[in-house]
């Protein structure tokens, strides 16, 4: 039998809070990933400056070029992402707004795969779903389904660990990240 191509996978996280449930998710993603997938954190985004023309002028800061690059070099993102204010948290909209000011555009043609969650039932749906209308402007390739939405992400942790222990959940993505992997082979 034929060994799938093996692919990259970078996570972009899009909280930066030290005890982030979001950030629990994303430290079971390499664990969860099938075979032939491999996945890694990408840089943060805690030191981009708001953005600003000016300071573009001047010269893209080293941390976006840094994510930049690193998005660039992976075969997909996976976005997993807390909902604020029935949005896209403002740090990590700063990110896409960077990112999207160089070229080559590092989103272009980049297969996406988006997971949200959130502490109360809605699961951050919302927010998810402004992804999908930024990620159309960046010309990324937003997998449709299965859709990864956490609600109250925070009882799905382990209490003593804080590590993703909820098997249905942790099921949910395994398949995500299936279908993502079969989605980056066939348009990556
Ligand atoms: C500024 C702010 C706005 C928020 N807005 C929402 C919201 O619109 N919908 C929601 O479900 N949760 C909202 N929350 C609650 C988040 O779901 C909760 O803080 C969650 O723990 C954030 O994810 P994290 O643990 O990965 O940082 C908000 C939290 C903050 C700090």
């Amino acid at each position: 039998m034929s060994h799938p191509r093996p692919i990259k996978l970078g996570i972009l996280l899009g909280s930066l809070r030290r005890g982030s449930f979001h950030g629990a998710v994303a430290r079971a993603l390499p664990g969860l990933a099938p075979d032939g997938v491999t996945i890694s954190q990408l840089p943060s985004f805690r030191d981009f400056p708001i953005y600003d023309a000016d300071i573009q002028a001047e010269g893209i800061p080293g941390p976006v070029e840094l994510l930049a690059e690193a998005i660039r070099s992976v075969d997909g993102v996976v976005i997993v992402t807390p909902e604020y204010n029935y949005s896209v948290p403002g740090g990590l909209k700063n990110a896409l707004d960077w990112v999207s000011r160089l070229q080559p555009q590092p989103f272009a043609g980049k297969p996406v795969a988006i997971q949200s969650g959130s502490i109360g039932p809605i699961a951050g749906s919302r927010a998810q779903y402004h992804l999908r209308q930024i990620m159309v402007f960046l010309d990324a390739l937003v997998l449709n389904k299965p859709e990864i939405m956490i609600g109250t992400i925070q009882s799905k942790l382990d209490e003593t660990t804080g590590e993703l222990s909820d098997e249905t959940t942790r099921g949910f993505i395994g398949k995500q990240l299936e279908a993502f992997a079969a989605y980056v082979r066939k348009v990556g």
